[in-house]
């Protein structure tokens, strides 16, 4: 449960902090499982690499069809330009995605006992649906940067419902590419939308061509074991990792069932 003001501060800043929400047996489970799923992960031939900054590498049958199950995607720099390993494979992964709330029974068990959506409940969420769930890795020195963006991009409802439930696996800081967000951006209005394009690709949609605002951003470190939920609007960035730390984070995305969940969003959740 979280109180008023934390409620207020989620609604004024776009994002709220928790410390301490995840214990360390928790986190041992999930990362110790994550340890385990790469252990049997044979990587396939064409290797999905991860990054918000350019479409087309988002673009790939791999990743647009993850929303079911549970799947591997690599750190750019992991591969070279002829598709070789540069990094040993555990350290290879950006991040594994986007169904292993449903689909793993260590994530699950550990997902139900975190209860995302009582907190959903709290911030303002009728009827909460868990839609993804992320593993993010962020290895040491190949960690790659996530540019600024809106989650509501990419997990777009009518009206918008999107929350993020961030929760740090490991210490959280500049030098390994902690979150950073623009306090209070959660009033920008939505910039664009990520979406399948008629010709089966997919596409930005831009729905406000103006720049983003000035403001610098805040650094949100934190220790292991903090929560961050952030807002569908909130504008947040995370910076390459260029420390010998890996910044090992989990994450989960709800939206309000009573809220129409586009037909051309890019994932195809497992509900
Ligand atoms: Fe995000």
């Amino acid at each position: 449960m979280i109180t008023l003001d934390q409620i207020e501060s989620f609604n004024k800043n776009g994002y709220l902090v928790i410390e301490n929400y995840i214990d360390q047996r928790q986190r041992n489970l999930l990362m110790n499982r994550a340890e385990e799923l790469i252990d049997e992960f044979e990587p396939p031939s064409s290797r999905s690499v991860f990054t918000t900054n350019e479409q087309e590498r988002t673009s790939d049958e791999y990743f647009l069809s993850s929303g079911d199950k549970i799947r591997f995607f690599f750190e750019e720099k992991a591969i070279d330009e002829d598709g070789n390993f540069t990094v040993p494979k555990h350290q290879s992964i950006n991040k594994i995605g986007h169904a292993q709330h449903v689909l793993d029974p260590v994530y699950k068990e550990v997902i139900k006992e975190l209860n995302f959506p009582e907190l959903g409940i709290q911030l303002g969420i009728k009827d909460p649906q868990q839609l993804q769930s992320m593993h993010i890795f962020k290895q040491p020195s190949i960690g790659g940067e996530v540019g600024l963006h809106q989650d509501s991009s990419f997990l777009y409802t009518t009206p918008m419902s999107c929350i993020g439930f961030w929760v740090a696996l490991e210490d959280a800081n500049k030098e390994n590419g902690c979150l950073q967000a623009i306090t209070g951006g959660h009033s920008i209005p939505l910039k664009k939308r990520f979406k399948l394009s008629s010709n089966g690709g997919t596409e930005f949609e831009i729905l406000d061509d103006s720049p983003w605002p000035d403001n610098a951003l805040d650094l949100l470190e934190v220790k292991a074991g903090t929560l961050i939920v952030l807002h569908g609007q909130l504008p947040h960035y995370s910076s390459a990792n260029t420390s010998d730390r890996s910044r090992q984070a989990f994450s989960l995305h709800l939206i309000d069932k009573n809220c129409h969940y586009a037909e051309d969003n890019w994932l195809k959740p497992l509900l």
